[in-house]
């Protein structure tokens, strides 16, 4: 997005009435802040070498402080003013502690910058990342990442490591957990709001944090979804995939971005000089800061493009890394390596300039201490718990719910009397529900699935029996006969199964991504008592649950939901909200199916085309598949049940044609439209979403790419139109010259609810 000029002469009025009244004016990226960089380059006037180099330095304030170094060195470095940050700090006397020694004991004063990876919440644990993706809701994601500010900021910790804007296709990759799946379209609308939320309307706002979108780039495409492993991304694929999300962060203004642990087409992220200065910072006019990820520097010499720390130091600084994350390499080299000539004093100063700009921008200068360090922590604040439940009922996602005995199993009757029998390791697991990365939330603020169903019990007159059956990684099969009486012994069977949030996250691969342990036995075993069963999945990734699919009426993905799990998912099993998500990530039936991601190319030889051409080979054998399991994912992106029903109209454009030229010009667009409507007897929300392809271009586009979604509520019978827009920004791409432009060819549009469904709408793009 380019801000408008009169944006422009709006921010120019805004930062000469902030320049007269003295406060710091907000940091916007792109545009520049004449009284920031004035008071910037006023600064580094006076500072040496060494001080500058140190403020490119950051370390983590746990026990030891980086290869060698412990705290007291971190002390020694802070007063000395060689230390620009510290990470892991989580209070507020302790950030106020370091920073008095700082600004007392320091010769020029500058301010620690604090972060933390506030990543779904700060105290108040929202869904994982992944989970709130799937609400496609990007006002909630808004309002999750404001409070987690509200939060931290609470404590002196102005910074978030957040959000990861990594595309991930390979669900045996921990991390796809963290991000907002395999899209590039939602993943960059999400990214965006997630940096509207975190850093406000105004940076110096001292509830705001800066953002720092990551991992910068391509590190979920691991190879093999190994955690760490390399990455081969054709340029193509980089900029039309992975780059996107990032662009998005930086357009909306995003103050930092960190550089990623994996090696790039043999380039290591953290000293790659295309991604970092030629992408980011030249062709992107990025002005905030890049921090490595945490040793990333030091692990140059690991891919092997460095011998010893000094060229480690310099390959990532003229590369275009900005902040050291505990390599500790910057600080100790960085001042001989420009006294030397290897590093210009240009470059040196421009990283400098980008760390302080932030930290100005901040309000640090002004405002380095938390005003008042005891103000309680707004932990368990009506409002956040309430948002929490809400971020948490809109990230599930239905993948069945069959009928049984002549209506959906789900919802479920609240009659007095039912028997319900809860069973599995995950009904009343507290500490997983956080997922990963829960920064300060405690198992102590979370409600249960357990806590909450015995609540509703005690309410409704349900009579409710619990059994774990198994442990969520055991073989013990020794509770299997108590689940299984309490199943026999019930109406009806809610199973809580999946993965423990240790399972998911960084450096939490899996080979095999089915249900740990002996649960798949357990869930076998419980469903052979012929009584309904409604399964609740926890987990941070896709799991391959292909006999689950075909044999238990009603799945109901839970992700990991955070602090209000249990009331969000007891209102949603008994139909006081609907399940609204959908899947951002394709859930394969089986693990040799990953990579797996709707957006891919139709090769020569496809097995159905899905604009109907059919398949180029009507020999059924010769064609792209596997001969043991179908090419289709179990559950596709966006896919998604509700407790209602809606139909969809058939597509419908603006025009029968619309020129190439035109829309590179940004003088055309194609207005796209369809009427939906509530066929069901319930009230409901639709993700309606818009798909395209392109055909006879210059390259192979993919099968469908999302280009807009819209979350419509309708009551039952209501029906109301839909509309689109697509432009140059959506039917743009990169072409066989490497040029970012719409091109002549067929445009195929569906107006449907998810990947595979709709009826397209055909335009010609002429030149
Ligand atoms: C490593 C992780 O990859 C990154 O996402 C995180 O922000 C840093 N550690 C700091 O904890």
């Amino acid at each position: 997005m380019n801000r408008s000029s009169s944006a422009g002469i709006i921010l120019g009025i805004a930062l000469a009435a902030v320049a007269s009244s003295g406060e710091t004016p907000a940091f916007v990226p792109g545009q520049g802040s004449p009284q920031i960089d004035s008071r910037v380059d006023a600064l580094l006037g006076q500072m040496t070498l060494e001080e500058k180099a140190g403020q490119l330095d950051q370390l983590s304030a746990g026990e030891l402080t980086g290869p060698g170094k412990a705290v007291t060195d971190a002390d020694n470095l802070i007063k000395r003013g060689l230390l620009g940050s510290l990470l892991n700090v989580t209070t507020a006397s302790e950030t106020n502690g370091y920073q008095k020694e700082v600004m007392e004991g320091s010769r020029l004063h500058i301010p620690i910058l604090f972060g933390l990876d506030v990543i779904h919440g700060f105290r108040t644990i929202f869904p994982i990342p992944l989970g709130l993706s799937s609400s496609w809701d990007a006002e909630l994601v808004e309002q999750t990442a404001r409070r987690a500010a509200v939060e931290s900021s609470s404590q002196g910790v102005r910074w978030t490591f957040s959000p990861m804007v990594d595309i991930a296709r390979d669900a045996r990759w921990g991390r796809i957990t963290e991000g907002a799946g395999e899209d590039p379209f939602l993943g960059s609308m999400l990214a965006r709001a997630y940096v509207r939320g975190y850093q406000g309307a105004s940076l110096a706002d001292p509830a705001a944090i800066a953002a720092c979108a990551k991992h910068f780039v391509g590190y979920g495409a691991a190879e093999g979804g190994r955690e760490y492993n390399t990455t081969e991304i054709s340029v193509r694929t980089l900029r039309g995939v992975y780059l996107p999300p990032f662009k998005a962060a930086v357009d909306e203004g995003v103050a930092t971005l960190m550089s990623a642990f994996n090696s790039l087409n043999g380039v290591p992220s953290s000293a790659n000089p295309f991604t970092l200065t030629q992408v980011l910072k030249n062709e992107w006019g990025f002005e905030g800061f890049v921090v490595s990820d945490w040793t990333s520097i030091r692990e140059v010499m690991l891919h092997g493009i460095a011998d010893d720390e000094a060229t480690a130091a310099r390959k990532a600084i003229l590369a275009g890394v900005d902040m050291d994350m505990q390599s500790s390499v910057y600080e100790p080299y960085l001042p001989g390596l420009v006294r030397a000539g290897s590093v210009p004093l240009a470059r040196l100063d421009d990283a400098v300039r980008r760390v302080l700009r932030v930290k100005f921008a901040l309000g640090l200068f002004d405002r380095p201490y938390v005003a008042d360090p005891g103000a309680a922590n707004p932990a368990g604040d009506p409002t956040s718990r309430a948002l929490a439940r809400r971020a948490a009922e809109e990230s599930f996602v239905l993948l069945e719910n069959s009928e049984v005995g002549g209506a959906p199993l789900l919802p479920l009757s609240p009659a007095p009397g039912r028997r319900i029998a809860l069973i599995g390791p995950l009904a009343d697991s507290a500490g997983d529900m956080l997922g990963s990365w829960s920064c300060e939330g405690r198992a102590g603020d979370v409600v249960t699935l357990r806590q909450a169903l015995e609540e509703r019990a005690r309410r409704d007159g349900l009579v409710l029996g619990v059994a774990r059956g198994t442990d969520i990684s055991g073989s013990d099969e020794a509770g299997f006969p108590e689940a299984v009486k309490a199943a026999r012994d019930a109406d009806v069977v809610v199973l809580a199964l999946g993965e423990n949030r240790h399972s998911s996250g960084e450096a939490s691969a899996r080979a095999n991504i089915d249900l740990p342990g002996n649960q798949e036995r357990l869930l076998e075993q419980v469903v052979s008592t012929g009584k309904p069963v409604v399964l609740v999945l926890f987990s941070g990734r896709p799991l391959a649950i292909s006999w689950a699919s075909q044999h238990v009426p009603a799945i109901l993905m839970a992700w990991f939901p955070g602090v209000e799990a249990g009331p969000a998912l007891v209102r949603t099993l008994f139909g006081d909200c609907s399940p609204e998500g959908r899947l951002t990530v394709s859930v394969p039936r089986a693990i040799g199916q990953v990579p797996i991601y709707y957006n891919c190319l139709n090769t020569g030889r496809p097995r159905v085309d899905p604009i109907g051409l059919g398949s180029a080979k009507p020999d059924p054998y010769y064609i792209t598949g596997y001969i043991d399991e179908k090419n289709t994912p179990l559950y596709p992106f966006g896919s998604g049940r509700g407790y209602t029903s809606f139909s969809y109209s058939p597509t419908r454009v603006g025009a029968d044609a619309i020129s190439a030229r035109e829309l590179n010009a940004g003088r055309a667009r194609l207005a796209v439209s369809a009427d939906i409507a509530n066929t069901g007897a319930r009230e409901g929300t639709e993700t309606v979403q818009l798909y395209i392809r392109l055909r006879g271009t210059s390259v192979a586009r993919p099968v469908r790419e999302l280009k807009g979604f819209q979350r419509v509520k309708l009551a039952p019978g209501e029906s109301r139109r839909v509309d689109f827009s697509l432009g140059r920004d959506e039917l743009s791409f990169w072409n066989i010259d490497m040029k970012d432009v719409a091109e002549a060819g067929s445009l195929y549009v569906w107006v449907a609810p998810d990947c595979t469904q709709g009826t397209s709408a055909r335009v010609s793009i002429t030149d």
